[in-house]
């Protein structure tokens, strides 16, 4: 059972591996990843391309099985259910995803796929329909519209679908794989708009998972960021943002323009060198040593656990380095 100190959805020491072509080492896509999120909780994951933002939520929400580590949602231990007992918690988690268009089946009507997920859980089509077309009018679409077609709509109106049917089963946690980053910039600040409402009257957890960092500034109570399969960092917004303590994190923060035109002429920008490596070889020791600016011997030596550091208690950061002030 829930109770109010136990957080809605823990994983720990998460791994996700996936075999190598023919003879090559084994991708850790994502590799020991700890990391809780609360009822009614924005956690937002940050990184770059490949670090295996999309591999831990969809490990997260069981698409995939773990390798490794656990995933306990509601304080059970879902990480090797099987799809007929994982059925019921389908309900619960659900996950939005990048690109709208590809990820809504073109030759469905929107009341199809909108009613779905209940059609799965045992609803009758009725049943399905009348909630398909509530649910369009709670996502700001036209409930008349249920028997278009996904080309029929713009990606901003399309990305509204995919949100209505992750909530028709009434989760209490929703994976957004980069819900935004496929739309138009005036568009995204509407979709945001609309989760954040929806957070708010139906009390819903998010793991949001995106590479702009100002959209994850704007959206989460915390953020993670991720490099090469693991957290680097994690801790409330306000301060990560205020005084990222990973020099990854500072390098990705110093890349975000800022508003303000006299803070933005004098913001410092790091330039990382390089690409990230590929997790099929990790470097050793820290894996960012390569491309950091402050990278000792013993980074190339000895891996840095994640751990609670100075600023703050619920910060936690993996260096052996990190910025304190
Ligand atoms: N099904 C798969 N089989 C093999 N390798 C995979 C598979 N899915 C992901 N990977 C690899 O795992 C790593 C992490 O990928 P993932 O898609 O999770 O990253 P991401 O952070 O979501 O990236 P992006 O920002 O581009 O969406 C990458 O190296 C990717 O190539
Ligand atoms: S452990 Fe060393 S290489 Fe890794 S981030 Fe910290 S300073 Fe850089
Ligand atoms: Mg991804």
């Amino acid at each position: 059972m829930m109770t109010n100190t136990e957080p809605l959805l823990s994983v720990r020491d998460l791994a996700m591996s996936f075999p190598g072509r023919r003879r090559s080492a084994p991708v850790r896509a994502v590799d020991s990843v700890t990391f809780h999120v609360a009822q009614g909780e924005t956690l937002g994951l940050v990184g770059e391309s490949g670090c295996g933002k999309s591999t831990t939520g969809r490990t997260i929400v069981r698409l995939l099985e773990p390798t490794a580590g656990s995933v306990t949602y509601d304080g059970r231990d879902i990480s090797h259910l099987s799809q007929r007992a994982l059925k019921p918690l389908r309900k619960e988690l659900q996950m939005v995803f990048q690109d709208p268009h590809s990820s809504l089946n073109p030759r469905q009507t929107v009341a199809r796929i909108v009613s779905d997920p209940l059609l799965v859980q045992g609803s009758s089509a009725a049943d399905g329909r009348k909630r398909a077309a509530e649910l369009m009018e709670l996502v700001g679409l036209i409930p008349e519209h249920i028997d278009r077609y996904p080309h029929e709509f713009s990606g901003g109106q399309a990305q509204r679908i995919g949100i209505a049917r992750a909530l028709a089963t009434g989760p209490r946690l929703v994976v957004a794989d980069e819900p935004v980053s496929a739309l138009d910039v005036s568009v995204q600040a509407q979709i945001v708009n609309l989760m954040e409402r929806l957070q708010r009257e139906l009390g819903l957890a998010y793991l949001f998972i995106a590479h702009d960092l100002s959209v994850v500034k704007r959206v989460c109570d915390r953020v993670a960021v991720m490099y090469l399969g693991r957290i680097v960092e994690i801790g409330a917004k306000e301060e990560v943002y205020a005084a990222p303590a990973h020099p990854y994190t500072r390098a990705l923060l110093s890349a975000v323009p800022l508003p303000d035109p006299a803070a933005e002429r004098s913001r410092e920008r790091i330039t990382l060198l390089g690409d990230p490596p590929s997790p099929a070889a990790p470097p050793p020791g820290c894996t960012f040593h390569p491309r950091c600016p402050k990278a000792q011997e013993i980074c190339r030596m000895e891996a840095p656990a994640l751990r609670n550091t100075a600023p703050g208690p619920a910060r936690q950061v993996a260096c052996h380095f990190p910025e304190t002030a």
